[in-house]
């Protein structure tokens, strides 16, 4: 009998503890010393800081002329931003672009890597393309036919192109090198 009682004892103690180690271990996975325990980053580094993330956030913000929300979901039932959902179709489209981005400036800017991983910009951001909008038109510039101008052709005068068309992109019809990945 009290042998059983002693067993008892042991068990119990035992089992408190184990409740105990695995608790703090839980606790303690999200967040190593220099993680701070994003949920779901798939393109930033995992342990970009805060403020780093914070600034890259807001980059993308200005650069598309939104806010969060266009990216990023509010958690009605809990009355705040979801920031790690992916529901947003635009968050997965802004991973899409972040990869282009940093191949782009990698295989034809020759752009290097930061401490954390992070390609450092050096020909293109989302401003190149975006300047302030979520929906770059592919647009040609104004008075262009398909196939652009022809080398040295009189370009858009001085004055720029006329009143009202943006700044269109380079023209359409240069080739792409013919390059195979
Ligand atoms: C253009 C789209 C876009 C905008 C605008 C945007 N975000 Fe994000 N955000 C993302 C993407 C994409 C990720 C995930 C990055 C990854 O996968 O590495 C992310 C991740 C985050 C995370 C990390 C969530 C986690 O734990 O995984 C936070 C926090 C966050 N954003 C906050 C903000 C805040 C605050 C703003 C407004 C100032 C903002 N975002 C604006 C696209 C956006
Ligand atoms: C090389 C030019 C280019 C760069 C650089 C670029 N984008 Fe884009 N992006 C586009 C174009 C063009 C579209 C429009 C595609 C369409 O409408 O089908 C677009 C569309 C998007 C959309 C979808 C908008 C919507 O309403 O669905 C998001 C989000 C986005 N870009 C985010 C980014 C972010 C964030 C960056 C920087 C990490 C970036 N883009 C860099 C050209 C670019």
């Amino acid at each position: 009998m009290t042998i059983m009682l002693v067993n008892k004892k042991i068990l119990v103690t035992l089992g408190l503890m184990s409740v105990v180690v695995v608790g703090a271990m839980t606790s303690m996975t999200p967040k190593k010393a220099d993680e701070p325990g994003w949920k779901n980053l798939k393109v930033l580094p995992k342990n970009i800081t805060k403020d780093q993330l914070h600034g890259v956030m807001e980059e993308w913000e200005h650069s598309l002329g939104v806010h969060c929300n266009f990216c990023h979901v509010r958690d009605e039932a809990a009355k705040q931003m979801d920031w790690a959902s992916d529901a947003k179709p635009e968050k997965k489209m802004a991973r899409d672009m972040f990869k282009m981005m940093n191949k782009i400036n990698e295989k034809y800017f020759d752009a290097k890597k930061d401490s954390l991983g992070l390609t450092l910009k050096s020909g293109v951001n989302c401003y190149s393309c975006h300047r302030g909008t979520a929906h770059p038109e592919v647009t040609l510039p104004a008075g262009r036919g398909p196939g652009g101008p022809p080398p040295g052709a009189p370009g858009v005068g001085p004055g720029g192109p006329p009143p009202g068309g943006q700044p269109g992109p380079p023209p359409a019809g240069t080739p792409a090198p013919d390059k195979k990945e």
